[in-house]
C-alpha cells in the first residue's frame, strides 16, 4: 500500500483499479462519504500558482467533512523570510493529517516525504510530475471509454518536454498494454525518453509533426499548452506558441466519438470554435477530478503513514546537475539515486546522473 502519492506509478495497476472503483461510487452516491474525513484537515501548500487542482482537494476534504488549511503563493508565509522546504513540511506535519504540495522545483513532493510524518501528495513538481492530474485524466476516460482502457488510439499534443501531466499520463499508462499513442509536437519539445522506456514496452509510439496527419484515427485526443514558465526565455517559449490549434476544420476528420481532453488552463491551443462541440470533454474532465481526490485522500488516511528513517538512508555524493532539481535549491537533502531502464538516475527528478 502506497504511503504518499509522489508519481502515479507508487501504485500497483490493483491499487489504482480499487480506487478508480471508490471514485466511482462517491461520485455515484456523494452523501454516503460525507463524515469520512470528519475532524481530518488538509494542508494546501501551493508555491506555484493553481486554480482547479487546489479547490478540487479543499472542495474533496471538505465535502468529506474534514478541513483545510494552506496558502496559494508564498508571499505571506515564512518561506518569504528564507525558510527551507524541510522546516516548513516539519511545522505543517504539527498542524495537519495529510499534506498537498505544489512546488515549481522537481522532486519537491518527494523530498517533502521524506521529512513528512503526513501523507504527501504531489500536486506538480515544476515540470517533472503531476499524479493526480493523471488520476483525473484516467478516470475521466474511464468514465467516458466505458473503463475501456486498452486498444486505443491517443494523441498528445502540444508540449511533451515540459508538461508535467503528460509524464505522469504517460508513465501511468505503462499499467496498460495495447494502446498506440501519437506524438504531437516540435522536435524541440519532445518527451524525454525516461518517461516512456516502459510505455514503450507494450505499446506503440508514433511521432507526428501535425494534427491533420493523425486526427482521423484517433479515440482520445489530450491536448496541452506550451508551458511558458519552464523555458530559459521569452523568446525561446514564443517561437512555440500557436503551432498547434485544434479547430473545428481539423475535427470534420475525426471520429464521431472522439474525446478531446485538457489538463486546463488552455491558452490558444483549442479553437473557441469546438468549445460547445459535444466531444470538447475537458470541463467535465475538471469535475472528475474532485472525486478521484475524495478517493484518494480517504485511502491515504485510513492508516498512519510509515515514516522513511532518513538516517538510514546511504547518500551517494552524486550531485543532479538538473538546475531545477530541488535538490540544487535545498542545500540540505541527501543525494539519493534510483535505476530507470539500467541508468543511474536522481531519485528526485529522475534525470540521469
Ligand atoms: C496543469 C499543471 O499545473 O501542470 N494544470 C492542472 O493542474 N490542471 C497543466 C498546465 O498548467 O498547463
Amino acid at each position: 500500500m502506497f504511503n504518499d502519492l509522489i508519481d502515479f506509478n507508487d501504485l500497483t495497476l490493483l491499487e489504482w483499479e480499487n480506487l478508480f472503483e471508490l471514485g466511482l461510487d462517491i461520485y455515484d452516491n456523494p452523501s454516503k462519504y460525507k463524515n469520512y474525513c470528519k475532524n481530518k484537515i488538509l494542508a494546501a501548500l501551493f508555491y506555484e500558482p493553481s486554480t482547479r487542482t487546489n479547490f478540487s482537494f479543499q472542495a474533496a476534504m471538505i465535502r468529506l467533512g474534514g478541513n483545510t488549511i494552506g496558502f496559494s503563493g508564498t508571499s505571506a508565509t515564512s518561506v518569504s523570510k528564507g525558510e527551507n522546504l524541510k522546516d516548513t513540511i516539519k511545522i505543517v506535519s504539527n498542524y495537519a493529517d495529510i499534506i498537498v504540495i505544489r512546488h515549481p522545483n522537481e522532486g519537491a513532493a518527494y523530498a517533502a516525504s521524506l521529512y513528512s510524518k503526513l501523507p504527501v501528495i504531489n500536486a506538480g513538481d515544476g515540470g517533472h510530475l503531476h499524479p493526480t492530474q493523471t488520476m483525473t485524466d484516467l478516470f475521466t476516460i474511464g468514465k467516458l471509454k466505458d473503463k475501456k482502457m486498452t486498444g486505443l488510439d491517443i494523441g498528445i499534443c502540444g508540449d511533451l518536454l515540459y508538461g508535467r501531466t503528460v509524464h505522469s499520463l504517460l508513465k501511468a499508462f505503462s499499467l496498460y498494454s495495447d494502446n498506440t499513442f501519437y506524438f504531437i509536437s516540435t522536435p524541440e519539445l519532445r518527451v524525454p525518453e525516461y518517461f516512456i522506456y516502459e510505455l514503450r514496452k507494450n505499446n506503440k509510439i508514433i511521432i507526428y509533426k501535425t494534427i491533420e496527419e493523425c486526427i482521423d484515427k484517433l479515440d482520445i485526443i489530450y491536448m496541452t499548452r506550451i508551458q511558458r514558465e519552464r523555458f530559459k526565455t521569452e523568446e525561446e517559449y514564443k517561437k512555440q506558441t500557436g503551432i498547434y490549434i485544434l479547430d473545428k476544420e481539423k475535427l470534420k476528420k475525426s471520429k464521431k466519438d472522439l474525446i478531446i481532453l485538457h489538463p486546463l488552463p488552455k491558452n490558444n491551443e483549442i479553437g473557441s470554435d469546438i468549445e460547445d462541440d459535444p466531444r470538447a470533454q475537458y470541463f467535465a474532465q475538471a469535475g472528475f477530478g474532485m472525486y478521484i481526490r475524495m478517493a484518494l485522500l480517504i485511502k491515504l488516511l485510513e492508516k498512519p503513514k510509515t515514516q522513511i528513517n532518513i538516517q538510514e538512508i546511504k547518500t551517494t555524493g552524486k550531485k543532479c546537475a538538473n538546475e531545477k532539481c530541488v535538490t540544487n535549491t535545498e542545500k540540505n537533502l541527501p543525494d539519493i539515486i534510483k535505476k530507470i531502464d539500467g541508468k543511474s538516475c536522481c531519485a528526485y527528478c529522475e534525470t540521469e546522473i
